[in-house]
Order: C-alpha cells, then sequence, then structure tokens
C-alpha cells in the first residue's frame, strides 16, 4: 500500500500530460470558438453576462487567487467561498477561463493533495488554498509577502498598479497591453525586493515556476488587455462583456500554457533590480532564481 500511493501519482500525472498532449493536437485541427461565443451556452457568462457581483462580505473566505475570487463573487463558486468541491473547481474554471480539461483536472487535484485530501469527495474553502509553500509562495505580484500580511486575500494594490503600469504593449486600437518581457521585468523586480526586505523570503525553482504559471494566465487567459486586469485584479470582478481570450476548442493546454510560462520565466534576472550592498554580500543561494538575461 505503501508504495502503490507515489506509483498511482505519476500514473495520473503521466495519463494526464498524454491527455494534455492529444488535446493540444486535437485543438491545431478543428475550428476555434467564435468571438463572443467562447463561455459555453447555458454556463454563466455565456454571451458576455456574468452573475451580479457581490464583494465578499465579513466571514466568507477568499484566497491569494484573483480568478478563483471573482468566481465567488459572481456566485459561479459558492459566494461565501466555503465547502468547495475539486470537482467543482474543475468544471466552472474550464467554463468561465476555457483551460484545457486536462489543466482543470491537474491544477484541482494538485491542490487536494496539497491539502492531504481527496478529489472526489472532500472539500475545501478558498482560504485553505493559501497554505505557504503549498502553491502560494513569497515574491507575488498581487499580495504581499506572508511575512508582512498573513491574510493572502488582500489586495496589495501598490503592487497591482504598478503592474499595470508597467505594460509597454499596444493593442491594434492602440490600447495599452501587458507582454511576456513586461511580466518578466515586474516578476524580476519582485523578487529581488522581497528577497530583500522578508527575512523569512524562500522560493525554490518549483514555486518559481508556479509563480510564473500564475502570472501567465495574465497574458493568455486575460490576453495581456490591461482594461480587463483592472477590473479582474483591483476588483476581483470579470468585466461585463469578457470572455476568456482563449478561442482553442479545447481551452488552453499545459503544453501550450507552458510556451509562455517558459518564456517569462527565462526572462526573470533578479540581479537587475537587487538593492546593491545585498548583490555584494549575499552569496549564491541554493534556493534562488537568478537567472540570465534573456529577452522572451
Ligand atoms: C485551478 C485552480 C487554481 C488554484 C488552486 C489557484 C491557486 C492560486 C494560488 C494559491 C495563488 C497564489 C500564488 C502566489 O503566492 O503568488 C494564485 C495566484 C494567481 N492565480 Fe490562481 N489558482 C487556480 C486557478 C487560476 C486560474 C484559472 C487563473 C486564471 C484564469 C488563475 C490566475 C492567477 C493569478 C493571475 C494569480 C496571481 C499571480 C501572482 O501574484 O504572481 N488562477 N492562484
Amino acid at each position: 500500500m505503501l508504495f502503490l500511493s507515489p506509483i498511482a501519482k505519476v500514473t495520473t500525472d503521466l495519463g494526464v500530460l498524454a491527455w494534455d498532449v492529444g488535446l493540444t493536437l486535437f485543438n491545431l485541427v478543428i475550428p476555434k470558438r467564435k468571438e463572443g461565443k467562447v463561455t459555453p451556452a447555458g454556463h454563466p457568462g455565456a454571451d458576455g453576462k456574468w452573475p451580479e457581483y457581490i464583494a465578499p462580505k465579513e466571514g466568507d473566505s477568499r484566497c491569494s487567487c484573483p480568478a478563483l475570487n471573482a468566481m465567488a463573487n459572481h456566485g459561479i463558486l459558492p459566494r461565501d467561498g466555503k465547502n468547495i468541491t475539486f470537482k467543482e473547481l474543475n468544471t466552472t474554471i474550464r467554463a468561465t477561463y476555457n483551460f484545457a480539461p486536462s489543466f482543470c483536472f491537474f491544477v484541482p487535484n494538485f491542490a487536494a493533495n496539497m491539502l492531504k485530501k481527496k478529489y472526489r469527495k472532500d472539500t475545501f474553502d478558498l482560504a485553505d488554498l493559501d497554505l505557504h509553500n503549498g502553491i502560494e509562495h513569497d515574491g507575488s505580484l498581487l499580495r504581499r509577502d506572508v511575512h508582512f500580511e498573513p491574510n493572502q486575500a488582500v489586495i496589495h494594490v501598490p503592487y497591482v498598479k504598478e503592474l499595470l503600469e508597467s505594460a509597454t504593449g499596444k493593442d491594434k486600437d492602440g490600447n495599452p497591453l501587458l507582454t511576456i518581457p513586461d511580466l518578466s521585468r515586474i516578476s524580476s523586480k519582485r523578487r529581488a525586493e522581497a528577497r530583500a526586505e522578508n527575512p523569512e523570503f524562500s522560493l525554490d525553482k518549483f514555486h518559481a515556476m508556479f509563480g510564473s504559471s500564475n502570472s501567465s494566465t495574465l497574458l493568455t487567459i486575460f490576453g495581456g488587455r490591461i482594461r480587463d486586469l483592472e477590473t479582474i485584479l483591483l476588483e476581483e470582478r470579470l468585466p461585463d462583456g469578457w470572455e476568456s481570450r482563449i478561442r482553442e476548442q479545447n481551452g488552453l493546454t499545459m503544453l501550450n500554457f507552458n510556451l509562455t510560462v517558459s518564456k517569462v520565466e527565462k526572462g526573470i534576472d533578479e540581479k537587475k533590480f537587487a538593492p546593491a550592498a545585498a548583490l555584494a554580500t549575499e552569496p549564491a543561494s541554493p534556493d534562488s532564481v537568478a537567472k540570465p538575461a534573456e529577452e522572451a
């Protein structure tokens, strides 16, 4: 029994990867969803009509993830953010954001394992997801490190504003767009600052990749559009008329998502933002993620 569990886990992960490759290939040959019709009919948000937004009230459970909080704020997940099944998380993130079914199983299943719960029958509250160095980690773009702010549901507005103001791209109508190099640059700054100011700072390679994965949704699912990101990140609300920018029939697969994530992570160079004193005295840390400067 002791040996079965890790074997079952590896088998599940390999199965999900194979499924993901299949979905990626299938996406190449089937037509994309029509613009304006990305959110499936019958699901909240179909035709751009999101259920009423109600800000969380005292006692509601919220977490460090703006996308999940927004779903609770619209009642797509329970409004109190409590007693959510992992299966429900799977189906709702799929319909709301058009991630591929492989991703929508993989991440909630990872979260269930992280919380030592059973994917098929247990429930969780949103705040449970903030287990430090589970998925939540130091040096993020929207929250102060847990050392300074134990409640990771609290939006750190100056960080969000700085992120939004860092956009250098423009769409065809001249509206601001966040780009891959923008995201690498602001992530470098955030990590360097957090490392310098937080006496308990930690960020291993795994969590650095998790960080770039979370933040890469800003470029993929949200298409880097600053106008939408303002609403989503500052109010944790889905704008009227909003739909996922992923139009592939089977959604954003892990394989395709990884193309963006790896470019963002590769472009991160903390040294560019490290305080001079820290650079002079700090030995290379085994869990640091200083990378050679490379533009994505
Ligand atoms: C599948 C279930 C999901 C879980 C369990 C989850 C969990 C988390 C957690 C724990 C964080 C905090 C990470 C940190 O410390 O920076 C986070 C951040 C984030 N998540 Fe999610 N999330 C999920 C789905 C999504 C989806 C579907 C999207 C986008 C549509 C998304 C977008 C983000 C963004 C933009 C951040 C902020 C990244 C940063 O501050 O650097 N998440 N998520």
